[in-house]
This record gives structure tokens, C-alpha cells and sequence, in this order.
């Protein structure tokens, strides 16, 4: 069993073991799993060339480690509750024994499909069970899953089936989300049809409506099923060998594919979410986070069913049918422990008090967030009229990159202060440096955090580019990993996110790149340059701002070019990357050196029309009064 520390002595206790001797640490703790073989090694690292090893010649399955494991004492206790979008649609509860079954079976189907132990499988599903199982059956029989959020366009999707040299594609007919049906088949034959690598697609029925299949390359999820044998013997992995890619953005163009590999991510992921979410037998939990997002692959699977726990999983929104659907389905499923983005808490916070009225919410115990920095409000309406004032908030800080949560309170245990992330877990070793990497030393301090010392859940490098890995996390300050987060530590020692230092923005807690952005609108044959910002936003945290220079307009006017930048950044991204604010402007800040001044424009989109600092530099100062005065009508 994973240890589960209890009291804030302990904490103290085992956080100053954990740093002292990590390897002595993380070998106990990876005693509670079952190996095939145990590691010769425990960490050989180098920051330097962003190397690191954990548990070095282990032999394992991770699903061993979810089923065999578990099933004598956990047989017949629910996995995974999934709650579809229309309440009105019956739910579903898949048992560790229900669970184990299909996941074999759907390990035959890869295989007999020629999948093998290596390959990359690319997943482009609603949130539905088989989702999980898919996950499950790649790490079953080695293959490594690269799951990709449906809400991306087919371009975005084609360019990561490429990237990561996915054979086979598992999606949909298509999926619901609130009132909204998405089309998945039709995005997912764009983007195969773009990319060379995927052979074969693997299509679930959700939605029911008439889809085209291509002969020879789609099969029916449920036909194959038919045929599969429910006994499938799990792979031997290393404990280094790759478990699964996620893409994410970061600040310069093209989404980095993020390698996490199988013993470390395994121990870290199980060992946090008992600990932080103080999971305890018997318990419900519910994440309302995508597996398309790391979150939903740590904390709605692998986390939870490493530990034995039962996982709630939700395929739609929170405001439809109405704004009272998660406490709906708290209630329904007397959930314990829940845990969202603080963009989730702050929209059901301004559509009002109305919608909690008839719900209990009497079974939750710990109420958790993630994402994005919660500002004070939100963190009281959450703890007040959520948690009802009895329920822990763990505001829990991490990143893809990191695979697990790092600072955050442990649910009853570590005092919370609203908008800190409080502490750092066990083995993380979090460092504040200044701009030219000096370490700040002491309390009441702000400056970029870093990570000084490896812990077992970090990502291991970027797929396919080994240096951009090292050039982004472990250059800008030799020696430390750079999260690109900027922090204060407080009086008390306590960690307070203040957001990225760098050109990431988080919109409703989707990582987007400025540049990424860019590069959609520039597509626009309009458009001649443009520069993206973020700005904040009461519900969203952050929204999009993009100024965009066009010397030409079309028909439609400075309206229509607007309508259709959103079509282009809509088809290039998804959705969720379209800018809230567009202004059009005739030129940009920029340096004599063409460099474009962003701190100008960040200001601007803040609302500011003064107070812009030197801007003697610019090649032309009259620009900045141009777009203050455009901004005012934006
Ligand atoms: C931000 C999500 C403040 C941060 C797990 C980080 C947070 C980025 C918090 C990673 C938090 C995440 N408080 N900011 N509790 N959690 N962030 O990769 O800027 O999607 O670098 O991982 O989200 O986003 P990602």
C-alpha cells in the first residue's frame, strides 16, 4: 500500500527525508508497487543534457499495477462511474473486473490490428469510458498512447499524428458536449488524410450518425470487440520505456510532444493523488478535467486506479442542461472528493446562487483545483457555498511537463491560505531565482520558480527532439529545470503562483503558445503581421488579445476580416484559441531592431493608456497612441 502521511508533523517529518535522501525515499514508496523485476538503479540525472533516469532496470506493467493488483480485494468495486452529457441518458459503472476484461480484449484487438509494443496509437475520443480503456490497453501491450484533446481542429490533429508517427487512430462517429453535437469522424478523416503514418482508424459509436468509413483502414470499435478474447498477458516494460506522449504549447510555434515514461510517472502519479486528495477506501472522486489534457491522464486514470480508487468521469459541461450539473451529479454519485479549474468555479460563481438551491453537496470532504492561478473570490465562494466550509481546498500546482502535482496543501493537512499553493510535495525541491538565475534565498520573495533536484513523474524529453527539450526547460538557467512560472514565496514559506513569465497564456486553463496563435492569423491572406497577448479575464483567467496588422480589407470591412481571422484560428487550432479581442491596427511597436514591444501591448489590452516606460527606442513612438485610441473601441 502507498504510505499516506496524516498529520502536518508527518509532513514536515517525511518532506525533510524526502530531500535528504530522495532516493532512499522514492525506493520505499516504489516498494508498495509490484515489479516484475526490481530496479538495479534507483535515479541517475544530469540536468545539464536534460537526462533522467528513475528506477533503472526495473521490469514492470503499469496495468498490473491497476489490475492484478488490485482485483483480489477490488474485484467488484466501481472503477470508473461515467456520467454522459444528458443526464437523461442512463450512466454507466465499470468494475475492476469489468474494467480488466475490456481493457484485454481491446489489447487483442491492437494487437490483432499489428500493433506492437513501441508503436504509437493517437486517441481523438469524447469523454467516454472507452477512452480509458484505450489508454489502458496501450499500456498493456506497450504501445504508446498519444491522446489528443477533441476539441482541436483536424489540422492541429494531423499535425500531431505526424509529429509522434502514429500508425493507428482510435475516435468516434462524433460526441456530445451540452447542447452541441461535434462532428469527430469528419475532423479525424481531414486529418489522416493529411498525415501519411495512420493505416488504421478504430471507430466508436457514440453519436449514431451516418459516417463514411474508409474500406481497409476504419474498422467499428464494437465489431472488433465482438470477435476479441478477454485474457490478453501484459507486456515486460522497462521502467524507462515510454508510457505516453501529450502535446503541449509552449512560447515558441510548433506544440511540444512531452515523453512520459512508465516506472516513475507510475510511482509519483499514485503516490501524489493519495496523499493530496487524501483518498481513502471507498471513497467517490470525481475530476471534471479532459483526458485530453494531462490532468485528466494523471488524476482521472492513472492516479486513481493505481490507488485502487473510484473514479467519476463526466463527458459534458457544466452549465448544460443547466449550472447545476456538477452539484447534480455530486449529489447522484455522493462523490467526496471533487476537483476542477478555477475557470469552472468562477462562471458557476457569476451565473449565481439560483443553482445550488436543492443540492446537498453533504458527501464531499475535499475539494480541489488546478490549472490556473484561483483568485480570492473564487477560492471563498468554492470553500463557502461548495465546500460549506468544511471542505479542504488543495489548489494544486503542476504542469505536463512535471507529470504530477508539486506544491500544493495535502487535503485536512497542510493549512490553506486562499490563492497559495501552499507547500511542495515530497522530493520536489523548488528554487526561486531572479532574472539572471541568482537564487533567492529566504522568505517574502518573488522571481521565476525552478525545480533544483528530479522527482520520478517528470517528463523525460520531447519526442523526436531531445535538444528543444534541453533548450526549453534547462538552459535558461543551467543546472535547474524552468518551469516558466513566475512565484512568490510568502512570509510563511508559502508558494503563490502568479502566472506564466512567458509567452504562454492560459485561457479557462487551456496552455496556449502567443506564437502558435500568431501563426494561425497569419495564415489569413489579409493579415500581414500580428501580435498576440493575454489580458485577464473575469471568468476565463485569461482571454486572447491579438492586434493585427491588415493593409487590405475585403468586402466585409474591418468586421468581416474579424469574423473570418476567428474561422482561420478555428481551423488551425480549435475553438478554444479563438481571440476575444481583435484590433486592427496599422503597425506594431517595435524596436529599430524590429523587434515588437510586447510589454506595450500587454499594458494596452490591461486597459492602460498611459505610463508605457521608454519608448524612445520605438521605431515609431505615434504608433502606440494609434492603438491606444483603437482600443478604446474595441
Ligand atoms: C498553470 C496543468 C496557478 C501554470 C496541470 C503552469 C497553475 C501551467 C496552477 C501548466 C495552479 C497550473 N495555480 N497556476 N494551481 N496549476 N497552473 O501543462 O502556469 O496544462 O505552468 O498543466 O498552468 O499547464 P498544463
Amino acid at each position: 500500500m502507498v504510505p499516506k502521511i496524516s498529520t502536518l508533523g508527518g509532513y514536515i517529518f517525511e518532506y525533510q527525508k524526502s530531500v535528504t535522501n530522495p532516493t532512499g525515499f522514492w525506493s520505499n514508496i516504489a516498494e508498495s508497487f509490484y515489479w516484475r523485476k526490481k530496479w538495479d538503479h534507483i535515479l541517475d540525472w544530469d540536468f545539464r543534457s536534460g537526462l533522467t533516469k528513475w528506477f533503472q532496470g526495473a521490469k514492470l506493467n503499469l496495468t498490473e499495477n491497476i489490475f492484478e493488483r488490485h482485483l483480489f480485494f477490488r474485484g467488484n468495486q466501481p472503477a470508473i462511474i461515467w456520467e454522459p452529457n444528458d443526464p437523461s441518458e442512463a450512466h454507466r459503472t465499470l468494475t475492476y473486473s469489468e474494467l480488466f476484461i475490456e481493457v484485454q480484449r481491446f489489447s487483442n484487438v491492437l494487437k490483432g490490428l499489428g500493433i506492437k509494443k513501441g508503436d504509437r496509437v493517437a486517441i481523438y475520443l469524447p469523454m467516454v469510458p472507452e477512452l480509458v480503456i484505450a489508454l489502458l490497453a496501450c499500456a498493456r501491450i506497450g504501445a504508446v498512447h498519444s491522446v489528443i484533446f477533441a476539441g482541436f481542429s483536424a489540422q492541429s490533429l494531423g499535425e500531431r499524428l505526424q509529429d509522434a508517427g502514429a500508425k493507428l487512430l482510435i475516435t468516434s462517429d462524433g460526441g456530445y458536449r451540452g447542447s452541441k453535437t461535434i462532428p469527430i469522424k469528419q475532423i479525424a478523416d481531414d486529418a489522416m488524410n493529411m498525415c501519411k503514418c495512420v493505416t488504421t482508424a478504430i471507430v466508436l459509436k457514440r453519436t449514431g450518425e451516418n459516417i463514411p468509413m474508409v474500406d481497409g483502414r476504419d474498422h467499428w470499435y464494437h465489431d472488433l470487440m465482438k470477435g476479441a478474447g478477454d485474457t490478453c498477458e501484459a507486456e515486460e516494460m522497462d521502467s524507462e520505456d515510454p508510457l505516453f506522449i501529450l502535446y503541449t504549447s509552449g512560447s515558441t510555434g510548433k506544440p511540444k510532444g512531452l515523453v512520459h515514461t512508465t516506472g516513475g510517472y507510475m510511482v509519483y502519479t499514485a503516490y501524489t493523488f493519495k496523499n493530496v486528495f487524501q483518498y481513502g477506501d471507498g471513497d467517490v472522486y470525481f475530476c471534471s478535467a479532459d483526458i485530453g489534457w494531462i490532468t485528466g491522464h494523471s488524476y482521472l486514470v492513472y492516479g486513481p486506479l493505481l490507488s485502487g480508487a473510484t473514479s467519476l468521469m463526466f463527458e459534458g459541461v457544466p452549465t448544460w442542461p443547466d449550472a447545476g450539473r456538477f452539484w447534480d451529479i455530486i449529489d447522484k454519485h455522493k462523490v467526496n472528493q471533487f476537483y476542477t479549474a478555477p475557470t469552472a468555479i468562477r462562471s458557476l460563481m457569476a451565473l449565481g446562487m439560483d443553482w445550488l438551491q436543492n443540492k446537498s453537496l453533504a458527501t464531499l470532504k475535499v475539494l480541489g483545483t488546478v490549472g490556473e492561478p484561483i483568485n480570492e473570490a473564487a477560492w471563498h465562494w468554492y470553500h463557502d457555498h461548495i465546500g460549506k466550509n468544511r471542505c479542504p481546498i488543495v489548489d494544486t500546482w503542476w504542469q505536463t511537463e512535471t507529470g504530477g502535482i508539486m506544491i500544493s496543501p495535502m487535503a485536512g493537512i497542510t493549512p490553506t491560505k486562499p490563492s497559495y499553493a501552499t507547500m511542495p510535495l515530497m522530493g520536489i525541491q523548488p528554487m526561486i531565482v531572479d532574472q539572471n538565475g541568482k537564487q533567492l534565498m529566504g522568505n517574502s520573495v518573488e522571481g521565476n520558480l525552478c525545480i533544483s533536484y528530479p522527482w520520478p513523474g517528470m517528463a523525460r524529453t520531447i519526442w523526436g527532439d531531445h535538444e528543444r527539450f534541453v533548450n526549453t526547460y534547462f538552459t535558461t538557467y543551467p543546472g535547474l529545470y524552468f518551469t516558466g512560472d513566475g512565484v512568490k514565496r510568502d512570509e510563511d514559506g508559502y508558494y503563490r503562483i502568479l502566472g506564466r513569465v512567458d509567452d504562454v497564456i492560459n485561457v479557462s486553463g487551456h496552455r496556449l503558445g502567443t506564437a502558435e496563435i500568431e501563426n494561425a492569423i497569419n495564415e489569413h491572406p489579409l493579415v500581414d503581421e500580428s501580435a498576440v497577448v493575454g489580458f485577464s479575464h473575469p471568468i476565463k483567467g485569461q482571454g486572447i488579445y491579438a492586434y493585427v496588422v491588415c493593409t487590405h480589407f475585403s468586402t466585409g470591412g474591418e468586421e468581416g476580416i474579424r469574423n473570418s481571422i476567428m474561422m482561420a484560428v478555428s481551423t488551425m487550432i480549435g475553438p478554444f484559441a479563438k481571440p476575444d479581442k481583435i484590433q486592427i491596427v496599422t503597425g506594431l511597436p517595435k524596436t529599430r531592431s524590429g523587434k515588437i514591444m510586447r510589454r506595450i501591448l500587454l499594458k494596452i489590452a490591461e486597459g492602460k493608456t498611459s505610463e508605457f516606460g521608454d519608448i524612445t527606442t520605438l521605431l515609431d513612438p505615434e504608433i502606440v497612441n494609434d492603438i491606444v485610441k483603437g482600443s478604446k473601441e474595441i
